[in-house]
């Protein structure tokens, strides 16, 4: 295949390559309507912050019908908006105010389970067992308990048992049972699905567990090492970060790439600049490269980046082997630091001033890399992971397992005033999850007035990444600097992150952006563009 073939999409010339996309968590952006939970409006609203933070691209979570059990990744109509969120015309009315400002829109796809509301699961629940509608779904008679040892992603078995006394597959929630991807209806439904928000105009579609959807034909036992209770933890928090080398049958099967070679030919169809990522837990980088060969995905996430602990040497292993993958295929590297599934990055490396300061120090780092750059909502404003109170949680892992879940990283965005919700929603009305009271000083508005804040910090690097991101070129060359001191060079720019406890010394150069004060040394927990 021509890689130069902008027809494919498949090409360097796909604006994906060098694109930052800013992550969009809809309940937890903007609330129009006062409800205390965001919703398409409130994101039409605000899309000049995200435009003004000078990103290329918005990423939204699902805004599907959906009963919310897992705040929408339970998608009980592809094909319509939850009244939670609006409507159709508001998500195209979003879609047109994107594009006036120059932000493509990447929506999210959920192709691995349905919601057990979706008409497809309650027509197989009356057909009962053996009918072409249970066969949309995984169900299996066994009178002596769950089909297999399977465990779902957030926590207990992977099986729940209907009236009749058949089980049915779920590798994550009761509510969010497995799609048969064996039956041809099930992907030709996802193909109608693709076109529905290509044709409405979407440049792309970031898909939910792409390395779910088959699972080993015979659903064998998974073989678990002893010592470990369950090796089902691919995607969902911290369950993905504990995970290890497994068996996994019900993951990354071979049969998973027909459909993203079928999806890729159904976005060619429509000029070549639609994209599609994928969310795949795999275990390799070799397997990672299969989901993003010229033919299948544009680009898949890089949770190494994310997984990296605070340490130079970890960082380099992690930018060595994203090229060792990528280059195999020719695909371009992503970076992504924070998302809705993980604990926010400045908590992860130790919160308060230091994981703030680490936190600024490893993201630009990451926008000096070649490849693409996913940001998270609210990171451009040093928010931390908030401890939210039990009787506010809403994760599925916290309802199964005890796990305080996703919800931290889930707060709602403040956006101006002195208190709570700050701007979040009009008037005083209270959202979903409380913010914290200190928020009051992280604000947009407060952070805009400040041009030490975190927000003029992410303005300023986003800015100086455009002056070189397309023109320095696709490699990179590591460069010997000290002790758990991390450095590289791209074309023109030298980039030094300080890993270690001691001030290093600054090679000769101009110094482009720094995320925290610098004079002739680097101090710890600072990086530096230099040119
Ligand atoms: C992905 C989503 C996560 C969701 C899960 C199940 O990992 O990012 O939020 O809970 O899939 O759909």
């Amino acid at each position: 295949m021509d890689l130069n073939d902008q027809t494919t999409g498949a090409g360097p010339a796909g604006w994906w390559r060098h694109a930052v996309t800013y992550q969009i968590y809809v309940r937890s952006f903007a609330d129009a309507n006062g409800d205390g939970i965001g919703d398409l409006p409130g994101v039409t609203a605000r899309l000049e912050h995200v435009r003004d933070l000078g990103v290329d691209a918005i990423w939204l979570n699902p805004f599907y019908v959906s009963p919310q059990n897992d705040h929408g990744y339970d998608v009980a109509d592809y094909r319509d908006i939850d009244p939670l969120f609006g409507t159709l015309a508001d998500a195209d009315a979003m879609v047109e105010r994107a594009h006036e400002l120059d932000l493509r829109v990447i929506v999210d796809l959920v192709p691995n389970h349905t919601s057990s509301e979706h008409v497809w699961f309650q027509e197989a629940l009356a057909a009962g067992p053996g009918s072409p509608e249970r066969d949309r779904y995984l169900f299996r008679d066994s009178p002596d308990g769950p089909p297999n040892n399977w465990q779902s992603v957030f926590g207990g078995p992977a099986w729940t048992q209907v009236e009749d006394g058949q089980w049915y597959l779920h590798l994550f929630d009761s509510t969010q049972p497995d799609l048969n991807w064996r039956n041809p209806e099930v992907g030709d439904m996802f193909v109608d699905v693709l076109r529905f928000w290509l044709d409405r105009g979407v440049d792309g579609f970031r898909v939910d567990v792409a390395h779910g959807l088959f699972k080993e034909e015979t659903l064998r036992d998974q073989v678990v090492p002893e010592g470990i209770e369950s090796a089902t933890g691919a995607s969902a928090g911290e369950s993905m970060v504990e995970r290890t080398e497994v068996d996994e049958p019900m993951w990354d099967q071979p049969e998973v790439h027909e459909v993203y070679r079928r999806w890729h030919e159904v976005l060619a169809k429509y000029g070549g600049d639609r994209m599609m990522v994928a969310e795949a837990w795999t275990q390799s980088p070799e397997s990672m490269a299969r989901y993003i060969r010229p033919d299948e995905f544009s680009q898949a996430f890089n949770f190494s980046w994310l997984l990296a602990p605070w340490s130079a040497e970890a960082f380099a292993e992690v930018i060595t082997g994203t090229f060792e993958a990528v280059d195999q295929v020719d695909a371009s590297p992503t970076w992504v630091l924070s998302n809705h599934d993980v604990d926010r990055h400045p908590s992860r490396y130790g919160g308060g001033a230091t994981g703030l300061a680490r936190a600024r120090a490893a993201t630009l780092a990451m926008l000096a890399l070649p490849g693409s750059a996913y940001l998270y909502q609210g990171e451009e404003l040093g928010l931390e992971q908030v401890e939210v109170e039990p009787e506010f949680r809403q994760d599925p892992l916290w309802f199964r397992t005890g796990n305080p879940g996703r919800d931290g990283c889930r707060v709602p965005m403040p956006w101006s005033g002195s208190q709570p919700p700050f701007g979040f929603g009009p008037g005083t009305g209270q959202p979903w999850i409380p913010q914290p009271a200190e928020w009051s000083e992280l604000t947009v508005e407060s952070e805009t007035a400040d041009p030490a804040s975190t927000l003029a910090f992410y303005r300023a690097a986003l800015a100086t990444r455009r002056t070189f991101a397309e023109t320095a070129g696709e490699e990179v060359e590591m460069v010997a600097a000290g002790t758990d001191v991390l450095s590289f060079r791209r074309g023109p720019i030298t980039v030094l992150l300080n890993c270690s406890t001691e001030a290093v010394a600054l090679p000769a150069g101009e110094v482009l952006m720094a995320s925290g004060p610098v004079d002739t040394a680097l101090p710890p927990d600072t990086a530096v563009w230099l040119r």
